[in-house]
């Protein structure tokens, strides 16, 4: 481990801020509030990282945090796809609370930035926490909490009426549309063509108005309806050919303006480096909180050619070993900046890695090492358990690895704590304050239960006996694997939350303490154990059950469809189109 003030600039500079004084008053106020480094992957497997056991994968930046650090080994998203795990990580709150939990097997994170569905304004993220206690915030990256409700400039789920004062990159997140190679550029005649019919096509309804021209059309507006609907499918259509999800998902945003759409998906990585250094050297005053919201390792993998051939897994591993460099370059610019001993730096993963995820024979998701499932299982292992580091180099022993239940939504009160914040009392959090555990003044993590939801539908429950170190995991449903006897939902890309699904009654009980793979069911083995268990896990259910109550659904079909109002568009709407960035 480094040394603190191993440089002589960081001597220099403490020297001279004891002499100077600053922005607080006193260190010690500055210790005692540090700076807040969040690093957030996205669909990145447990098994992935070096420090987690995959020893052929190289990814020294994050080894090096869990080394100086304090290493989770239990570390749990409250969902296995990526807006409700976020929803949660940001509010502290299972995601069915903010109503961010969806009941459709098809629509489980948002679809379109043109939809309605977002955040609402009402739940308050930890961004907002920290910044009425004057931290300066800052969100660089993925977003995926939504846009804009009513009207496409309301921006009502944007990050920074989220409590971010600084915001660049993607409100949406990347999906495999956004390489062009997938969707090609729209030529101009293309467009010119595309113009002309959709408002030929748009314009005869509007005859039926014109009474001379009414009489032509004896037809119900039944029919016109359909035909409206018609035309608005044949132009959906013919642009969807064309780069529609590219153009209408695929942007980038500093703020509230749009800078490039659709992105420059092959810059978008050293644009987000760019900007998160940048962040740190304007607030470096401190206190600051940063949240870089990587794109790395979703599909479609950008990766920079410098790092094509860099693993030895293909180009998802290029692709998680470009982002453990990006990380490198994240720590290293706080050290520059002698911030390493006040800056809490966090480093985690939305979601279990997507076993389904692939191309041709190479595998394009993530591995989730011993643990059964990956993403879109909310309630199996793989989907839900992810890397979970903390490093704070004068206050959290380097090197120490706690096994015990800890959950992303922890976060919340954990940064509301060492932020000085004092929690909201007028709504259930569902994440405990993490420091008494990370630092060593408990060995128990104050998690009794979790529930596992996979959307609004709950599959497995977790207990953590208050009395000895035993944690069991229940199962109410699992997915159904497909092809017979694969291991996850190969033939639908996604496992489905309900439908087709497996019950269990009686639930499947295992001892994820000694067991964590989950490879021997309890049920027969001690009868009595077995019931006394169930009946704990029972009743505790019910008690939650009581704490939800009925909020609006964010994922109902009308909030998650393309809206053309909401569009978020730079330029004329159809067109929406630019490029506001210096060229490399
Ligand atoms: C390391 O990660 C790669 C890429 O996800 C995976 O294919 C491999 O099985 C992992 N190896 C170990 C030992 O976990």
């Amino acid at each position: 481990m480094k040394q603190p003030f191993q440089n002589w600039n960081c001597w220099l500079s403490v020297i001279l801020w004891w002499l100077l004084g600053n922005e607080n008053g006193a260190v010690m106020t500055r210790n005692s509030r540090p700076n807040i480094v969040l690093l957030m992957a996205d669909d990145l497997g447990v098994g992935d990282l070096s420090c987690y056991g995959n020893n052929t994968m190289s990814t020294p930046n994050i080894d090096r945090l869990a080394r100086e650090g304090v290493m989770l080994t239990q570390h749990l998203a409250a969902a296995s796809m990526c807006s409700p795990s976020r929803a949660a990580f940001l509010t502290g709150r299972y995601p069915i609370r903010s109503g961010m939990a969806s009941s459709f097997n098809l629509n489980r994170a948002l679809t379109w930035l043109g939809g309605s569905a977002g955040l609402p304004a009402n739940e308050t993220t930890f961004a907002k926490l920290l910044q009425h206690r004057g931290y300066r915030t800052g969100l660089i990256g993925k977003w995926h909490q939504g846009l804009s409700h009513a009207s496409r400039d309301d921006h009502c789920h944007h990050p920074l009426n989220h409590g971010f004062d600084y915001f660049y990159g993607v409100p949406f997140g990347l999906i495999s549309d956004c390489q062009p190679s997938k969707t090609p550029e729209l030529h101009r005649w293309l467009r010119a063509k595309l113009w002309i019919s959709t408002a030929a096509a748009a314009l005869f309804p509007l005859l039926l108005y014109i009474p001379r021209y009414a009489g032509w059309f004896s037809v119900p507006w039944k029919v016109i309806v359909s035909f409206a609907l018609l035309v608005f499918l044949f132009f959906t259509a013919w642009y969807s050919s064309y780069g529609f999800t590219r153009r209408w998902n695929c942007i980038l945003m500093r703020n509230h303006e749009i800078v490039q759409q659709p992105m420059k998906e092959e810059r978008v990585s050293s644009l987000m480096l760019r900007e998160a250094l940048s962040f740190i050297e304007r607030y470096k005053g401190g206190p600051f909180l940063l949240f870089v919201s990587f794109l790395h390792v979703h599909t479609p993998l950008i990766t920079k050619k410098k790092f094509f051939g860099h693993s030895k897994y293909g180009l998802y591993g290029d692709n998680v070993e470009e982002m453990d460099w990006m990380v490198g370059k994240i720590v290293e610019a706080l050290e520059q900046e002698c911030l390493t001993n006040h800056t809490l730096v966090y480093f985690t993963s939305d979601n279990g890695g997507s076993l389904e995820s692939q191309d041709g024979a190479a595998q394009t998701g993530g591995w989730n090492g011993i643990y059964r499932g990956g993403k879109g299982m909310g309630g199996l292992e793989g989907g839900i358990r992810v890397p979970g580091i903390f490093r704070w180099p004068t206050v959290l022993e380097p090197g120490k690895v706690i096994d015990e239940p800890t959950s992303l939504m922890d976060i919340y009160p954990t940064l509301s704590y060492i932020g000085g914040g004092i929690l909201l009392q007028d709504r259930i959090i569902d994440g405990r304050n993490l420091m008494p555990l990370l630092e060593g003044r408990v060995s128990h993590s104050d998690h009794e239960f979790l529930f596992h939801y996979c959307g609004v539908y709950l599959h497995s429950v977790r207990w953590h006996q208050k009395d000895c170190a035993t944690v069991w995991k229940v199962h109410y449903v699992t997915p159904k694997f497909h092809p017979a006897g694969a291991d996850a939902c190969y033939s639908s890309v996604l496992c489905s939350c309900s439908g087709d699904v497996d019950f269990h009654d009686p639930p499947l009980l295992f001892d994820i303490s000694r067991d964590p793979a989950e490879a021997r069911l309890l049920n027969t083995d001690n009868e009595a154990l077995f019931d006394s268990v169930i009946k704990k896990i029972e009743r505790a259910l019910r008690e939650h059950r009581k704490t939800i109550t009925p909020v609006p659904q964010q994922f109902s079909v009308f909030n998650t469809i393309w809206k053309p109002w909401l569009q978020p568009c730079c330029g004329s709407f159809p067109f929406c189109g630019c490029d506001k960035e210096d060229a490399p």
